[in-house]
């Protein structure tokens, strides 16, 4: 197996190829005058009878991104891969997973389409939004989600202490992941309950009970962070019941616009999460987690 990797993944990817003990080649960008870009791997010809991995972070810049990994698995074919294994660890228009709106398009089901159509045969991703409409509209590729939840709130765990510490989910959509979180982890559980203007994206949150007293310290669990929206408004509502300390897990820590100043804002004291995407708050790196995967189930 080769690792190929965009010249902007270069530090993970190099991780990833070191732990697997593979070859890495890198893929080449150029932006033309009109906005286009042009795709090339150099060490293309060495394609030939290999199984490729294709470790191809989508965001930040994601529409660019993806013309990149079309034209990619556009020339991975052209060089005829035995297979193709694409690693996205932050899956693109997932959270479009439905129709919400009449006559919106369900982006996700294209996503999965047009990888189909480039032969992708494994996708691996980290904690998709919805793993189950991932695989509903994966045709012939492979699903492999890996869940981080546990890894992530181990070290958060460890970090901040597990006296009286409760987790929570800032919506029923984590709801079920925190539960079992919980369970393993020995602590108690809170869901709340959240409410999102389709128009807006304005987001509204109910607590539905009072917190224990002897409660006060929180860490709240998402599978992502894009504008904070959900995150401070789910702080602010634990704080108005008194809890003193809130920390914040999630997994995918894209930190759109002013998120970060919304956070403090609320009341937040501290920020975990993984390098699915690039941020200051990495506690967990995913390549090893990947690597373990490989030479666990698959002959690389
Ligand atoms: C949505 O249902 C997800 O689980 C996250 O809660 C959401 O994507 C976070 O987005 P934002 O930070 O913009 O509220």
């Amino acid at each position: 197996m080769i690792l190929i990797y965009p010249e902007f993944n270069e530090y993970n990817a190099l991780r990833l190829s070191k732990l697997l003990g593979i070859n890495a080649f890198p893929i080449l960008s150029r932006t033309f005058p009109n906005g286009e870009v042009l795709a090339r791997i150099p060490r293309a010809d060495e394609i030939k009878g290999n199984k490729v991995l294709l470790y191809f972070p989508t965001y930040p810049n994601t529409n660019v991104r993806l013309q990149l990994l079309y034209q990619s698995l556009e020339i991975i074919n052209h060089y005829n891969a035995i297979s193709i294994d694409l690693l996205i660890p932050y899956f693109p228009y997932s959270r479009q997973d439905k129709r919400f709106l009449k006559g919106e398009s369900l982006s996700l089901k294209l996503q999965l389409e047009i990888f189909n159509a480039l032969n992708v045969s494994k996708l691996i991703t980290v904690n998709p939004h919805n793993e189950d409409a991932l695989k509903k509209f994966s045709g012939d590729i492979e699903v492999i989600p890996m869940n981080l939840f546990h890894n992530l709130l181990e070290i958060v765990l460890r970090l901040v202490g597990d006296e009286k510490v409760f987790l929570v989910a800032p919506d029923m959509g984590r709801c079920e992941d925190v539960s079992l979180l919980a369970e393993k982890m020995g602590c108690k559980y809170l869901c709340l309950e959240k409410i999102r203007d389709r128009y807006t994206g304005e987001v509204t949150i109910n607590i539905g009970v009072s917190i224990n007293k002897n409660y006060r310290k929180a860490i709240v669990v998402d599978d992502e962070i894009s504008t904070g929206g959900t995150i401070s408004k789910a702080s602010e509502v634990l704080k108005k019941q008194g809890v003193h300390d809130i920390y914040v897990a999630a997994v995918h820590l894209l930190l759109t616009g002013n998120a970060l100043e919304k956070l403090s804002k609320s009341g937040a004291l501290a920020i975990f999460g993984t390098n699915t995407v690039d941020n200051p708050f990495v506690v967990l790196n995913i390549e090893d987690k990947v690597a373990e995967f490989y030479k666990k189930d698959i002959h690389v």
